[in-house]
């Protein structure tokens, strides 16, 4: 049998918790930010779900929606909670389905579990043409 130093055995047990911390928040732990760092897209919106007033779609991990007055808006589609995968309403708010966290059309936090406001994106309209970038 081997016998180890104190320093050993607090350097080993220290290691074990850092693993077993790791392990255990990997899943659960609050996320600080979401979405990608670099979005830049273009989507007509002449058609499909940007056409009418309250629809919304997804692209490239971003949320697009066009607001109950028409405008556009863009924040990520990931939930800053546990990453769930936001819808928006007809009340013009980003909904997470999977703990009923909710966010405003500017990516900040109306009702928890979050604190974390979404990552927002901006948008330019030309014509039919939507450009989603960051
Ligand atoms: S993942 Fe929990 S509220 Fe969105």
């Amino acid at each position: 049998m081997k016998t180890i130093t104190r320093k050993e055995f607090i350097e080993q047990v220290g290691l074990g918790a850092a693993v077993l911390f790791l392990a255990t928040c990997a899943g659960s732990c609050k996320k600080t930010s979401t979405g990608p760092a670099s979005v830049n897209f273009t989507l007509d919106v002449s058609s499909g779900a940007l056409a009418t007033n309250g629809g919304y779609l997804i692209q490239s991990g971003v949320i697009v929606a066009r607001t109950s007055m028409g405008s556009f808006v863009a924040v990520s589609a990931t939930c800053t909670h546990a990453g769930g995968t936001l819808g928006f309403s007809g009340s013009n708010t980003f909904v997470c389905p999977l703990h009923g966290a909710t966010f405003n059309t500017g990516g900040a936090v109306i009702s928890g579990p979050t604190s974390t406001a979404l990552q927002k994106y901006n948008t330019a309209l030309s014509g039919n043409s939507l450009h989603v970038y960051s």
